[in-house]
């Protein structure tokens, strides 16, 4: 399919906000690749299973009932795993760490490939992630890849939790961002890069609305 935006870089970077504008001024469909693999590792973890046990992680992600629902007139999604609404519990920092870790080991990454290609559907798809454009969707025509310093990304992280009513200190949440990227970004399998052709955008000094423009510049201008 030729509508396919891929958005990916590290943790806290804004890719989740970006790509829910995107989807919205497109008026494409939007996969947070993230989710499947914080999902999937609330799976791994309820049902006990060693990580080490490669055969029985790639049963899981064979067979993860996995559901994502948009309520009518609202841009909140739900994420239902195993017919239980898991929205919440699925953004806990416990659980993106509990995914890191998952998400680096092969037979898991291959076991979830073909569900994240299944987005792809018309009129097109706004995919945020860490291996959308290297991986996932290697020839889609749009690729952007995110950065910004891990202090402001450990900053925007802070605020992010303010505004959900949680407190947070800034030094514990900044060394979750380094350990985060130092593992997504060292692991053997799709570490965290961006593809050869991806606009790169330091977003460290800019607002949403001016990283929206760049982003909308390159799917208009093309
Ligand atoms: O984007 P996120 O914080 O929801 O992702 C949680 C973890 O899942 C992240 O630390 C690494 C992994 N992940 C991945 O390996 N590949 C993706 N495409 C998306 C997420």
């Amino acid at each position: 399919m030729n509508n396919i935006l891929t958005i990916d870089g590290p943790s806290g970077v804004g890719k989740g906000t970006i790509a829910r504008i995107m989807a919205q001024k497109l008026d494409w469909h939007l996969l947070d690749s993230g989710a499947i693999y914080r999902a999937f590792a609330l799976a791994v973890d309820a049902r006990g299973v060693d990580i080490g046990n490669e055969n029985a992680l790639e049963k899981i992600a064979q067979t993860l009932d996995l559901e994502f629902k948009t309520e009518v007139g609202s841009e909140l999604v739900s994420v239902f795993l195993d017919g239980r609404d898991v929205s919440k519990t699925l953004r806990t920092e416990q659980t993106g760490e509990m995914a890191s870790k998952i998400a680096a080991i092969g037979v898991v990454r291959g076991a979830l490939l073909k569900r994240q290609q299944d987005f792809a559907q018309a009129p097109g798809l706004v995919a945020d992630g860490r291996d959308m454009g290297a991986v996932v969707f290697a020839d889609a025509p749009f690729k952007v890849f995110l950065t910004a310093s891990a202090q402001e990304r450990a900053e925007r992280r802070l605020k992010q939790l303010q505004a959900q009513g949680t407190a947070g200190i800034i030094s514990q949440i900044l060394a979750v961002v380094v350990a985060r990227d130092e593992r997504d970004c060292s692991r053997e399998n799709s570490p965290l890069k961006p593809a050869k052709d991806a606009l790169v955008i330091d977003t460290t000094e800019l607002s949403i609305d001016e990283v929206v423009a760049q982003v909308s510049e390159l799917v208009t201008k093309s």
